[in-house]
């Protein structure tokens, strides 16, 4: 191992891309700024046709942006990356290039409802289709492969069930049919699960989540090939997805706290996850790091360094008893988001699941009593408690 080459994920969380060794500002300065300027006209030429490697335009991208862009794909296992201004962005922009009108693209319908909108409301528009199957069975998504499909879309750990897609058989499926396969990983983050060591060939991350995990950054980023990532390119310039650079700046600062903050969420998560199971009020807990999670043995493969930090509780009461555990939470806040500091709250039918049928719910498994617990960093003992206190009352 070189000091410039570091091999441990928080080493690389540090170093790679943010200013080491030399002389100067420890952390990266921020060019908060829209635009370059330039000592002559010679000079902004040769930046702007591309003869020399320099900032020009924000929207470009910055330094700011390549700082990040490095780092994370060090710690994804990626060649390359490219950061965005939200998590719909990088996965919008990461699917333009691959699909044509006519075109088919195979996916699971237990996406991010964002990414189920953008399918119907964007794409099926544009005459470009979705057949959604069964993620978890690599033989069903092989069956749903006909001669238009050119893109295969997974995401993995689901929203709000914690079902697991396959990932490593359907990349595999995918390659031997020249289909592209695109895998939204904000669930489980770099630490948990690496798309390019699956065989993914563009990992996304809403890096609004643990990327930034405090709460108060939106991002996005796509990983995956250096040739891939310069497809993706003009999209993020023309559709103008970019992200601002002081928001780069505050997540630079946070992907290198990411290893861990991710493996304390990892451990909490469990702990939190077996002192409900059974718990006479919890009917069900759903969390891929229990045994009885019915993917728990493809979860330790594909997830070997823990199963992240949601996990879904089936309250006793359906949505009477579910929003009476969140409202008497003292520590958790209920909110929408995960992946952050504070542990959050969410029931699914007021919020990812809002627009379904209670008949579509009921066949999607998402039970009217289900509460999403995104958990933080605050010490196990103190979340168990507040818990058993909430579900007590
Ligand atoms: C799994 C997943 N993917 C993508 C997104 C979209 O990310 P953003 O809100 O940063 O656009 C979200 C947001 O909740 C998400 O949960």
């Amino acid at each position: 191992m070189s000091a410039r080459n570091p091999k441990g994920f928080n080493t690389k969380a540090v170093h790679v891309g943010s200013p080491t060794g030399d002389a100067g500002s420890i952390t990266s300065p921020i060019a908060q700024t829209s635009t370059f300027r330039f000592p002559n006209v010679e000079a902004m030429a040769d930046v702007g046709l591309g003869r020399r490697a320099g900032d020009f335009y924000t929207r470009y991208g910055t330094t700011n942006h390549h700082v990040v862009e490095e780092k994370v794909a060090a710690l994804e296992g990626a060649e390359a990356g490219l950061l965005f201004g939200s998590g719909m962005a990088a996965i919008s922009t990461a699917l333009f290039p691959f699909v044509r009108p006519g075109d088919e693209i195979v996916s699971m319908p237990d996406l991010y409802g964002g990414t189920l909108a953008l399918f119907h409301t964007v794409l099926a528009p544009l005459q470009i289709t979705t057949r959604f199957v069964d993620g978890s069975r690599a033989d069903a998504v092989a069956a749903a492969i006909g001669p238009k499909t050119k893109l295969i879309y997974l995401e993995s750990p689901t929203n709000p069930l914690l079902r697991l897609a396959d990932v490593e058989a359907i990349c595999k499926v995918a390659r031997s049919r020249k289909i592209i396969t695109v895998l939204d990983s904000t669930f489980a983050s770099p630490l948990n699960q690496s798309g390019p060591a699956l065989g993914v060939d563009i990992t996304v991350h809403s890096a609004t989540k643990y990327l930034g995990g405090h709460h108060d950054v939106t991002a996005g980023v796509a990983l995956g090939s250096r040739e891939r990532m310069a497809a993706l390119l003009p999209y993020r310039k023309f559709l103008g997805g970019v992200h601002e650079p002081i928001a780069s700046w505050l997540l630079e600062r946070s992907v290198k706290t990411l290893g861990l903050r991710v493996r304390q969420q990892n451990e909490t998560t469990l702990a939190l996850a077996r002192a409900l199971e059974g718990h006479p009020k919890v009917q069900k807990v759903f969390y891929p790091g229990l045994e009885s999670h019915p993917q728990h043995a493809l979860a330790r493969r594909q997830m070997p360094r823990g199963f992240g930090g949601v996990l879904s509780l089936q309250i006793e009461g359906g949505v009477a008893g579910a929003s009476r555990v969140a409202n008497r939470l003292q520590l958790a806040a209920i909110a929408p988001s995960l992946g952050g500091v504070q542990t959050t709250v969410s029931l699914p039918i007021y919020t990812s699941h809002a627009g379904l049928s209670p008949e579509e719910r009921r066949q999607a498994g998402i039970d009217d009593g289900l509460l999403r617990v995104a958990v933080g960093i605050e010490d196990a003992e103190d979340l168990i408690a507040d818990f058993e206190q909430a579900l007590a009352g």
